[in-house]
């Protein structure tokens, strides 16, 4: 993969923790104005800069308002594969790598959960290429 990619940097702040229920806990991260790409979900490689975790790491984002909950401040939430320490406070940056699909509102949270599957399938193969 030649190229660069468009990189979000920042610390992790606390979200609502309910990504931890739906079985894909989030690192998230607050949007400047110098940092809004198209609202979606993106295949992603995770660089750890500070903290016991600190390396690379892959794994899938979700980029916008999240319209299953309602309207929210964008913000990026960013889920890293295989993956058990905790991120609050450290500081991260997030290559996107490849735009997978927008964000949606489906019909229940097991619809979402089963999008979240196909979507970490498809982005450990996207990165697993590279
Ligand atoms: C791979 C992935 C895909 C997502 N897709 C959507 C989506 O299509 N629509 C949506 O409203 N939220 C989507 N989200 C955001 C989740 O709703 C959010 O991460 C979850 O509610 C946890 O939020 P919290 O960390 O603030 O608790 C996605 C998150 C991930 C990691």
């Amino acid at each position: 993969m030649l190229g660069h990619w468009h990189r979000i940097d920042g610390e992790v702040l606390h979200g609502d923790a309910r990504g931890r229920e739906l079985g894909y806990p989030t690192a998230n991260m607050a949007l400047d104005r110098l940092h809004q790409p198209a609202f979606g979900v993106y295949a992603v490689f995770v660089d750890v800069l500070t903290g016991p975790d600190q390396g690379s790491y892959k794994g899938v984002a979700s980029l916008g308002v999240r319209p299953m909950f309602g309207e929210n401040k964008p913000n990026l939430e960013t889920h890293l594969f295989d993956f058990k320490g905790d991120l609050y406070g450290q500081h991260l940056s997030v290559a996107l790598v490849a735009y997978l699909r927008p964000e949606l509102k489906f019909d229940s949270l097991e619809a979402l959960i089963a999008q979240m599957d196909k979507d970490s399938a498809e982005a450990r193969k996207i990165l697993a290429d590279g």
